[in-house]
């Protein structure tokens, strides 16, 4: 890290009364807190805060270390006439182990030098003190070590936001990209059924041949196959008839016939739910019955839907290979993330549980209105 050097001016004489400290201490504190509120990086905190301290004529100098990714670093100096900062002849008495200090978490006062760790991120250590009370100094390691926290939220917030921001990208992506096949399943699929139909239909108007129509006849029966399960995939019309029970069951025999998977279902709901909850449900178990044909190597999946207090409970549970959900980045998990977006939208949760062998079991939670 580079070190800033603050300009700071510690002539300020010392308060001669206490009543004339007292009242200079909450000067400072109210400029501190003013000056901190609306920080939104820990640098300038620590910065801003070794600042108003020295110019408030508290110390006659001082530095503010932060946490970085080589432990504790000096990030701002003191108007330092020295090249170094090590050069500095009040630097060479600081002999502390400045990270045994903040691992303690207790100030600690050596020589000229007063050091304060402050919410187990920064350090300041401030020399030459001028009629400094303990007190004053533990308002504002507190004024300090609340702005830190707001930055680190702020920090994680943003984070938060530009991840969202990236899930979104990534779905509408695979959206996309499920257009595409079903455009192509109708194109090439659905499409090439009936022109062959069309086409055997025509030479049988002309030389009728019954076994050549048994034939036109299986092909419409398998392309009518086809046409349900491409309208099953986008949207069972059963969902909304019969609700979230029927199209889990229609969707768990399909998966059972395509794939040979034994799926148990268990739902247990008093009354249908929402149309949005049933739809985030109905996806979810979607989504999960679809990892397990694609990743897990499973014999048999249940799906366990029940009805607890004012919430929805949904247990998708397989015995296949397992995986280990921290392992992977967020780009390798589109698929459980976009179930746990639209989960999170209607103020529900998602967990997932598994292990390399031990299967992997999808917990989703949805309030009900
Ligand atoms: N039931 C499961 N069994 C084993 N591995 C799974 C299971 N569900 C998910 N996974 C693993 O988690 C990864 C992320 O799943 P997902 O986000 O749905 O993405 P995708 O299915 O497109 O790969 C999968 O690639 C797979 O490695
Ligand atoms: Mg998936």
């Amino acid at each position: 890290m580079t070190v800033t050097r603050l300009s700071l001016d510690a002539r300020r004489a010392p308060a001669a009364t206490e009543a004339e400290r007292r009242t200079r201490e909450l000067e400072t504190l109210h400029a501190l807190s003013r000056a901190i509120a609306e920080l939104l990086g820990e640098r300038d905190v620590v910065e801003r805060a070794l600042q108003t301290v020295v110019d408030m004529g508290w110390f006659a100098c001082g530095e503010a270390f932060l946490h970085g990714p080589a432990g504790l670093e000096p990030v701002a100096v003191g108007l330092c006439p020295y090249e170094r900062v090590e050069a500095c002849p009040l630097r060479s008495e600081l002999q502390i182990d400045v990270e045994a200090v903040l691992r303690e978490g207790h100030p600690r006062h050596d020589g000229t030098w007063h050091l304060v760790p402050i919410g187990g991120r920064a350090l300041l250590a401030l020399s030459g003190a001028r009629d400094v009370s303990p007190s004053f100094l533990a308002n504002v390691t507190e004024l300090v070590a609340g702005a830190l926290k707001r930055t680190q939220l702020h920090d994680r917030l943003a984070e938060k936001e530009a991840q969202r921001s990236r899930l979104l990208q990534a779905l509408l992506t695979a959206q996309e990209e499920e257009r595409g096949r079903i455009s192509r399943d109708l194109h090439d699929q659905i499409g090439q059924a009936l022109t062959a139909l069309l086409l055997g239909l025509d030479r049988n108007l002309e030389h009728p041949d019954p076994a050549s129509l048994a034939r036109l006849k299986e092909l419409a029966s398998i392309t009518l196959g086809d046409v349900r399960r491409i309208a099953l995939d986008l949207r069972p019309s059963v969902l909304d008839e019969l609700g979230l029970e029927a199209a889990v069951r229609r969707y768990a025999r399909d998966v059972h016939e395509r794939y040979g998977l034994d799926v148990a279902v268990l739902v247990t709901l008093p009354t249908r739910l929402p149309r949005q909850e049933e739809t985030v449900l109905y996806r979810a178990v979607q989504e999960a019955l679809t990892n397990v044909v694609r990743h897990a190597k499973a014999t048999s999946v249940s799906v366990v839907a029940t009805k607890g207090g004012s919430s929805v409970r949904l247990v998708i549970e397989d015995d296949g290979v397992g995986f280990d959900p921290d392992a992977l980045a967020p780009a390798e998990m589109i698929g459980l993330l976009g179930m746990r977006e639209r989960l999170e939208l209607l103020g529900g949760s998602l967990r997932i549980e598994s292990a390399p062998g031990a299967g992997c079991t999808v917990h989703a939670r949805l309030p009900v209105r």
